[in-house]
């Protein structure tokens, strides 16, 4: 037996994006509101606060469904990737990127999402997108839904809680499928576990519109899950030999001390936060544990006949995930220190740094979650998103220094070599973000991701020129090395 010991030679290298917090354009050529639109631009934000997004409310989404401006509400401009995508693509081709992960809006191709036909000229800017892809040699990878389902369905459907967003979806799908066939890897569901984590992005529920809140939430991945299962078959019919992944924010957790409590603790987060999800999808049934979640807390989830024929014909073909940080597990978490984090919050690490924005920083957490996930699916894995979030600084000769990026990216890649030595299958990585993108928590635009630097301020001011980070040099010779060189 061979132990591995470096990146494959076909490792997908590359970066990713989403729609709502990229493209702009957000009114035109026949597209809808998503719940992205409806995302305000706190002026007041406190970066190092526990909760430092908008949740959205009533209040907050009637005054967004008042004002069709894009001021305040930076998704609907983004970095204009709409108009500049030859631009930004040639620029990631130049890095050498292998794939590209970006999402198709959903209301732009059904502006309202239950149309019975789509809207040709959202469904034309695609096309271009990819043939702009092709021309450079880059692999697409997309997601079908990341965190912009049209808000036509929240407010007239009530969100992901109705069981006919099922059939909306599969429609979008099945014409994605048809259109785009020559696109091979697919993921249904942006950070699936948001239904629960942060729903109005997730599932379109909004906390003061529900009596029965969480069991909403449940419910409404529940039929996330039945619509990606259906769509995991469509998509193998429709495009044979297409691969179609799950994919959840990662939540990697570590027992605050070694108190057997507090290992107990860390268990049940794992599998609350992060193994329900990925368990269903890629095993294709709800694990046992669950049961006595819904029960204890007298949730009752509805499955209708055949749903779970649908989960156990629908697994996906590779697992994947965002990773952004860590968190600690405690039974007793009184006198912890509370940090913040991707989605959710929690406690301190005191071995760990964080970010300006207070997510703790851990490369070693990657190859744990690697690791895991692993053992538990043998299922080719997808780093979809990993980075750190920086206030990033342009000097007088316009070139941006971001060495705590680099090293950022540096230790995680070191630790996805160590997981492949580990005997990990590992397929891919792209990334958060190829370039600066608004940000989804806080719509700021200085929370930057990117290699490329976009020169745009938080009120949506500046040019929209696209600068090369030193960071974009770096990963030009670590894709050019396969990795060798970091
Ligand atoms: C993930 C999302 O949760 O984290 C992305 O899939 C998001 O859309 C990323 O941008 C980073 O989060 P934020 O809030 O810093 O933009």
């Amino acid at each position: 037996m061979n132990m591995k010991n470096n990146f494959p030679e076909n490792f997908l290298w590359g970066g990713a994006i989403a729609a709502s917090q990229a493209e702009g354009a957000f009114n035109q050529d026949g597209r809808g509101l998503s719940v992205g639109d409806v995302t305000p631009y706190n002026k007041n934000l406190n970066r190092k606060a526990i909760n430092n997004h908008k949740i959205i409310n009533n209040e907050i989404l009637a005054a967004a469904q008042k004002d069709l401006s894009a001021e305040n509400y930076p998704k609907r401009y983004g970095i204009d990737f709409y108009h500049h995508y030859k631009e930004d693509i040639a620029l990631f081709a130049e890095m050498g990127f292998k794939v590209f992960r970006f999402s198709i809006s959903w209301s732009r191709i059904f502006p309202q999402g239950d149309e019975l036909t789509p809207n040709e000229a959202g469904l034309a800017f695609y096309d271009s997108v990819l043939a702009e892809l092709e021309k450079h040699n880059i692999e697409p990878l997309v997601t079908i839904s990341h965190f912009d389902m049209p808000l036509y369905l929240v407010e007239h459907y009530g969100g992901w809680k109705n069981r006919k967003l099922i059939d909306f979806y599969v429609r979008y799908a099945e014409t994605l499928f048809k259109r785009y066939s020559k696109v091979k890897y697919w993921i249904t569901f942006n950070e699936i576990n948001a239904s629960v984590f942060s729903t109005f992005k997730g599932v379109g529920l909004l906390k003061d519109r529900s009596e029965h809140f969480e069991q909403d939430c449940f419910q409404a991945v529940h039929h996330q899950f039945i619509a990606s299962a259906l769509a995991v078959q469509l998509a193998h019919e429709l495009i044979p030999g297409s691969q179609v992944g799950c994919m959840i924010a990662r939540f990697t957790t570590y027992a605050a001390t070694s108190k057997p409590e507090d290992v107990m603790k860390m268990v049940h987060d794992d599998q609350y936060r992060n193994f329900f999800f990925t368990d269903v999808q890629a095993r294709g049934y709800y694990p046992s544990y669950m049961e006595r979640y819904f029960a204890e807390r007298d949730f009752q989830v509805t499955f209708e006949k055949g749903d779970e024929a649908t989960l156990q014909a629908g697994t996906v073909d590779f697992v994947s995930f965002s990773y952004y940080m860590s968190l600690i597990s405690s039974s007793d978490p009184e006198h912890l220190e509370q940090t913040a984090g991707n989605l959710v919050g929690g406690f301190k690490n005191p071995h760990l740094k964080a970010s300006d924005w207070g997510w703790q920083i851990d490369p070693i957490g990657l190859r744990y979650s690697l690791n895991q996930l692993y053992d538990r699916y043998q299922k080719p894995l997808f780093i979809v998103e990993n980075g750190v979030g920086a206030l990033d600084q342009v000097d007088e000769n316009g070139q941006i220094h971001d060495d705590y990026r680099i090293d950022y990216f540096r230790e995680h890649i070191q630790q996805m070599k160590e997981s492949i030595k580990d005997g990990v299958d590992l397929l891919g990585y792209t990334t958060w973000s190829a370039i600066d993108i608004v940000s989804s928590s806080t719509s700021e635009m200085s929370k930057r991701y990117g290699f490329v630097y976009v020169d745009q301020n938080d009120d949506g001011s500046g040019t929209l020129n696209r600068l090369k980070k030193n960071s974009f040099h770096w990963y030009q010779r670590v894709i050019e090395s396969n990795g060798e060189e970091l």
